[in-house]
């Protein structure tokens, strides 16, 4: 069933919202005894990545475009990394509106781009990052022409709650602790809305602890100050001034936790240990809830037996650039040859 479906009464769905769907939401809580048993806890992943567009970013774009095209909009605009783009463009393509993209040039992955070119959307890549590309649609937004999807709208935070909801109808209650990549910081506020809403209608009895893992060199929430100039391999959370910091915040407040910085070496182990001790192949920002977590496992900071959720929050499908840096000798180059090719795979 679809986030607007299956999740309607949440929504603010009126009967003027149209019912459009690319089968985004009901994504897999796969469980991972074998990362789990290296941080002595109860580990799923939440698999964002199984989405139509490869990402999280799909729950919050059906509804922030059906409630466009309710309220009468034509065009959507959205600065991005590289998913919302991608996002963006797929559900204005499959409900005719346009789709314009402001994204950082030469600093989204290949995939995305290859997604935003695909599913037709006017791209602009901007010599500046995505904190200045957000500031220009913010200002395009204003002239009525376009209606922003970034996550500063709020309809994008509502579809994106329906994964706490998921978590808590797949688990019967919310896990002991949330771990969650934060970029832009709309993310983790909506698995807060979801988890808080839930509660106070009683399906969970409680709210998980929030773990925020930010990449080091792009890490304002764990510093408390903007990053002029953010810098990481995980080029989806490259993001120094996240427009939700509030709500992020207030977020840990309320349910315990915090923010902490992973360094692209952890966020490439972690990435590369998912894969192969979870077959789940997750983008560089994804694993970044993972390498956190093996962070605090290794310190002995997470409680013994705890039931975890790691959220991975994109596809490595879209980023096989980094997945294959430096990986030139898992390929080995042999003739056509029986002796050859059983000598190479021999372990
Ligand atoms: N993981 C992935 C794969 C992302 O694409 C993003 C954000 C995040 C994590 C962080 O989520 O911003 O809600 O804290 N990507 C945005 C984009 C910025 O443009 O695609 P957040």
């Amino acid at each position: 069933m679809s986030v607007l479906e299956r999740y309607r009464e949440f929504l603010g769905v009126t009967a003027a919202t149209p019912h459009i769907t690319l089968g985004e939401g009901g994504t897999p809580l796969v469980a991972a005894p074998r990362l789990g048993a290296r941080i002595g806890a109860d580990l799923y992943l939440k698999f964002e990545g199984q989405n139509p567009t490869g990402s999280f970013k799909d729950r919050g774009m059906v509804v922030a475009v059906a409630k466009a095209i309710e309220q009468g909009s034509r065009a959507v605009i959205c600065a991005s990394t590289g998913n919302t783009s991608a996002s963006a463009a797929a559900y204005a393509a499959a409900t005719g509106l346009r789709a314009a993209v402001v994204v950082p040039a030469g600093r989204i992955a290949l995939g995305k781009l290859a997604q935003a070119v695909m599913y037709g959307a006017r791209i602009a890549a901007i010599d500046g990052n995505f904190d200045a590309a957000l500031r220009i649609v913010r200002k395009l937004a204003e002239g009525g022409a376009y209606t922003l999807v970034n996550s500063v709208n709020p309809w994008r935070i509502e579809g994106q709650k329906t994964a706490a909801f998921e978590l808590v109808d797949t688990l019967g209650d919310a896990p002991d602790i949330l771990a969650i990549p934060v970029g832009n910081a709309g993310n983790i506020t909506a698995y807060a809305k979801g988890f808080r809403e839930y509660r106070a209608l009683g399906r969970a009895s409680r709210a998980p602890t929030l773990l925020g893992f930010q990449a080091a060199g792009a890490a304002p929430l764990v510093h408390g100050s903007p990053v002029a100039e953010p810098e990481t391999v995980a080029s989806a959370i490259r993001i120094g001034n996240p427009a939700s910091w509030q709500g992020a915040e207030a977020a840990v407040a309320e349910f315990g936790g915090g923010f902490h910085a992973v360094s692209d070496e952890e966020i490439l182990t972690a990435q590369r240990l998912l894969a192969r001790e979870a077959g789940v192949f997750a983008e560089p920002a994804s694993a970044a809830s993972v390498a956190g977590l093996l962070r605090l496992g290794a310190e002995g900071r997470l409680p013994r037996g705890a039931t975890i959720v790691a959220v991975l929050t994109g596809s490595g499908l879209k980023d096989p650039d980094t997945a294959l840096r430096g990986a030139e000798q898992a390929v080995l180059k042999v003739p056509a040859d029986l002796e050859a090719v059983r000598e190479a795979i021999s372990a």
